[in-house]
């Protein structure tokens, strides 16, 4: 049944009409536990949900409409390895790359851990060679330089693991990330690099990304021309991709090819074979881990009854607001240095999942889908952006994710930074009035400017320190929160047709810009304006 019809779905839009200028320092006054009804705590994962604008009836209508779209039966058949992703004809299973239990899961009649723990087992043989030295280059010397090549979940999901990890990693081995077709991206990084010490990952699940190809081209071409002997090739190449055929033709020996499947989603992939880079930086024992931390918010996620359960709150929290109160954007903010391009990350996880205007069954829908997702680290955020959060026109929900210890202790720097991070929440939330400001003696004039309306929603997601445990928990709880706004909006959130159209054209575009022909170019004024000025300055 289509959502808004739904009994479910109306029940929460008279309840909103009804609580949308709920005050939140009324609901603490009211109910002195409400931290207790309103946190959940899951593996490493304390989470924190009373500063958003809900009651327990919220809660109890959103889980209604949850069972409604039948959320339970559609984990399941997630974890079942059915074919959920129908537009591709495919299962999902990236739970099955760190399916630590290794319980059978079956697809076309075959227990795919097999093989899963077979890629697993070459990836630690591999990188344990080249972390003792004993898998060298071509000239003998040991690896230092680990150039991951790829984009998108290709390159954001070991990027983000790697930089969130780097306290676990060797200093004698450095990750290098080149995603952009951009050619500055490969020469700044060629510039710091030496040939005879570099290890080249293409990382491509199709091995068909035009930026890809183009940069591991370009890097091929480089080490060439320095070592200058072809055999040098499969001594400093690898690939991680689904894809034999092209790796071979692209002239990678197969015994360098580390395999994952078409049941993965690239922005799902870190934990296959995609996440070697990290697993020679951390090694072995730390990225299994990583894989343990994943499976343990699986479990919770499959497990857990709704009301405890965090990735399904977290979606529903999301839905509240997304549909309801019509929100736009979403917010996620560490307060942690290492977790820089977790945003970032979930940008790609969340949009290219939940950005869809049409239903499984491809019928257009009437109702806000996918969030904009957006954040920086804090406190950096809370000098560039936070003001529009406290006192802006918008109302954008906000998960605060931190940790009660550091990694790095030093002086007083934890404290201070964890302070930041719960006065946020707290200011968001309770703002600040026109009588606490008289009170403390703010002129008539300025109290305009210096009121904070409050009732600004927050999550406060916590964990003791940050490991590959806690990461793989967190990275998880997000993956699953996606999936639950997938269900209850009715999308496929394992497919991307959204970026063909922009690839093809570049196809097209790309033939015209080289082309030193003066043919008759055929678009709208403008982009024929733009092919014609970028041919004047580069074909003069
Ligand atoms: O174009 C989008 C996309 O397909 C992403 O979904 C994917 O993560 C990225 O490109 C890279 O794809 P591949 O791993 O096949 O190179």
């Amino acid at each position: 049944m289509a959502i808004k019809n739904l009994k479910e779905w109306k029940v929460l839009e008279d309840h909103y009409r009804k609580i949308k200028n709920v005050s939140l320092r009324d609901l603490f006054d009211e109910n002195k536990n409400r931290i207790d009804d309103f946190s959940i705590e899951a593996s490493s994962i304390y989470f924190d949900f009373s500063k958003q604008l809900v009651t327990q009836e919220t809660i109890n209508y959103l889980i209604s409409l949850a069972k409604a779209r039948h959320l339970s039966e559609e984990i399941n058949k997630m974890f079942r390895g059915e074919r959920i992703n129908n537009t591709e004809n495919r299962p999902v299973l990236h739970i099955a790359l760190r399916n630590r239990s290794n319980t059978k899961i079956m697809v076309d009649g075959k227990n795919i851990m097999d093989d899963v723990n077979r890629v697993i087992e070459q990836m630690i043989q591999f990188s344990d060679k080249v972390r003792n030295g004993s898998l060298a280059g071509y000239t003998g010397k040991k690896f230092k330089n680990i150039v991951n090549i790829g984009i998108g979940g290709s390159d954001l999901g070991p990027l983000m693991v790697a930089e969130a990890l780097k306290y676990y990693g060797r200093n004698d081995i450095e990750n290098y990330f080149v995603s952009n077709v951009d050619g500055t991206h490969m020469a700044e990084t060629l510039k710091k690099i030496n040939p005879e010490e570099t290890l080249f990952i293409i990382a491509s699940k199709t091995f068909t990304t035009e930026e890809t190809m183009t940069n591991a081209t370009t890097a091929r071409k480089w080490l060439l021309s320095i070592l200058r002997d072809e055999k040098a090739i499969a001594k400093h190449f690898v690939a991680l991709s689904t894809n034999q055929q092209k790796v071979e033709e692209f002239g990678i020996d197969v015994n360098n090819m580390f395999e994952f499947w078409d049941w993965v989603g690239g922005r799902y992939s870190v934990t296959s074979a995609i996440g070697l880079s990290v697993m020679i930086k951390i090694g072995s024992e730390n990225f299994i881990e990583l894989l343990k931390g994943f499976h343990e918010m699986d479990n919770h996620f499959k497990n857990a009854p709704f009301e405890k359960n965090i990735p399904v709150i977290m979606g529903l929290l999301g839905i509240w607001y997304n549909n309801f109160f019509q929100c736009e954007t979403h917010a996620i903010l560490p307060y942690d240095q290492y977790l820089h391009r977790f945003p970032a990350y979930f940008q790609q996880g969340d949009m290219e999942s939940n950005g869809k205007s049409v239903t499984r069954d491809g019928v257009e829908v009437d109702y806000q889908t996918g969030p904009i997702i957006w954040g920086e680290p804090g406190t950096n955020g809370q000098h560039a952006f936070y003001q529009l959060i406290h006192q802006g026109t918008k109302l954008i929900p906000c998960d605060f994710i931190g940790f009660f210890k550091p990694l790095n202790n030093l002086g007083d720097h934890h404290p201070k930074l964890m302070a930041n991070l719960i006065a946020q929440s707290q200011a968001l939330a309770f703002g600040k009035n026109k009588e606490e400001l008289e009170h403390e003696g703010v002129l008539a004039p300025l109290i305009p400017f210096k009121t904070f309306s409050g009732n600004r929603p927050s999550s406060t997601i916590m964990a003791l320190q940050l490991s590959p445990r806690t990461l793989g928990n967190l990275i998880a709880m997000y993956e699953h929160k996606i999936f639950v706004q997938g269900i209850i909006w009715d999308i496929n959130s394992f497919d991307q047709w959204g970026v063909e159209l922009g690839k093809v054209l570049a196809k097209k575009v790309l033939q015209e810009l080289k082309s030193t022909e003066k043919t008759r170019l055929q678009h709208d004024s403008s982009t024929n304006k733009l092919i014609e000025k970028f041919r004047h300055y580069n074909h003069a």
